[in-house]
């Protein structure tokens, strides 16, 4: 029988259909059906995760554990508490989220009414423009300039009296570079509330966490997809000035971060030292992996201080190599953004997953036309 007509279509919000979709990663199986592949055959390097996996902490503290029935803690005080250990930030100022997305969208709820402006520094994470939009908030692209670097010059003029946010990734995804902390003062005395995500902080080994007792107007987002490999079990965090807490809270999903979650923050942080020497092997293999793709003559990559690195194909098709690519069960990240024109992305992964890309990027070299 087919359903009623109702003009249920007409009842959604009309700027809604103007709505570009986040492009979320596919899962291994997917991708590698797609490739006519097991997924035992493919490297996937698409989307930042950990290629070791989590603490193996993580499965035997899921086993033991046996609450599943009972609500979490809104505030995930345990948690709150270890955090404030583990990155010196005071555990009232912590505010937990079903992955640091959420608490993107938490500070677009917060701050943003329909039409009003969010600055954002493209290339970046996509996910930023996305949350503003669900809020019918307006983004103003300030494009990084070409060194990647941000445009402060650029942001400040851009701002009116309906800017409300301005969002900065450091490092940056795609483009790997942290910001430069005068840079970032410039744009605190702003007064605009300033977002920084350091979903990668632990692979530069840099934050702006000190800065938050400078400045109320700095939100710092943290996440533990990347350095933890949580990113299936979904746990970020924010810390927030002081004041702003309450209002936020009021916006916060009551038990967004599930329990299973928060027994494997307690078993990742338990097991820091091992997740760190994890890290630091990534952050080598990023450096070498970054050195062996400087010698391919038809890419270029960018430094990196995060777990991936972005190049820029100099000749040939870029649907081309991804094709060639995927055919041979290698996933990695492409972009529709003009801004990201012929460019490609690799996480880093262990080192035999990288050799078996550097190889096939190198055996494609001769497939592709020559410089002219
Ligand atoms: C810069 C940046 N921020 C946030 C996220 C989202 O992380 P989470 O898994 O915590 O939602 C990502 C994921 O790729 C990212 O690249």
């Amino acid at each position: 029988m087919s359903p009623k007509r109702s003009r249920i279509l007409g009842l959604v919000r009309p700027d809604v259909w103007d709505i570009e979709p986040y492009s979320a990663v596919e899962p291994p199986e997917r991708l590698a059906s797609r490739a006519g592949l097991t997924k035992e055959q493919i490297i996937k390097l698409d989307a930042n995760e950990n290629p070791y996996g989590c603490s193996p902490a993580v499965g035997r503290a899921l086993s033991e554990f046996d609450e599943y029935h009972i609500y979490p803690d809104t505030i995930c005080g345990d948690v709150q508490e270890l955090l404030q250990g583990y990155i010196g930030a005071p555990a009232d100022s912590i505010i937990v989220g079903n992955g640091s997305d959420e608490i993107i969208d938490l500070i677009m709820r917060l701050f943003l009414s329909p039409g009003e402006k969010v600055i954002n520094c493209p290339p970046t994470f996509g996910y930023y423009a996305s949350s503003a939009a669900f809020c019918a908030g307006k983004v103003v692209r300030v494009p990084r300039l070409s060194d990647h670097g941000l445009d402060v010059e650029g942001i400040v003029k851009a701002i009116d009296d309906s800017t409300k946010i301005v969002v900065i990734a450091s490092p940056n995804n795609p483009t790997g570079n942290c910001v430069k902390t005068g840079e970032l003062t410039e744009i605190l005395d702003t007064g605009l509330a300033v977002i920084v995500d350091e979903a990668y902080g632990e692979f530069s080994g840099k934050t702006v966490l000190p800065l938050t007792s400078e400045y109320d107007n700095l939100i710092v987002l943290r996440t533990f997809s990347k350095w933890a490999g949580l990113a299936g079990l979904r746990f970020g965090y924010g810390v927030f000035p002081t004041a702003l807490v309450e209002q936020a809270m009021k916006l916060k999903p009551p038990y967004n971060v599930n329990l299973a979650a928060q027994v494997a923050v307690r078993a990742s942080l338990a097991d820091l030292d091992d997740l760190m020497d994890k890290v630091r092997l990534i952050r080598v293999e990023r450096d070498r992996l970054y050195g062996e793709l400087q010698r391919i003559d038809f890419l270029v990559p960018y430094p990196s201080e995060a777990n991936f690195i972005l190049c820029k194909l100099l000749r040939g098709d870029l649907q081309h190599v991804k094709h060639e690519l995927e055919s041979q069960g290698v996933f990695l990240r492409y972009y529709s953004d003009p801004l990201l024109s012929n460019c490609l992305r690799i996480s880093v992964g262990t080192p035999e997953q990288n050799d078996y890309v550097l190889e096939k990027l190198r055996s494609m070299g001769s497939t592709l036309p020559a410089n002219s």
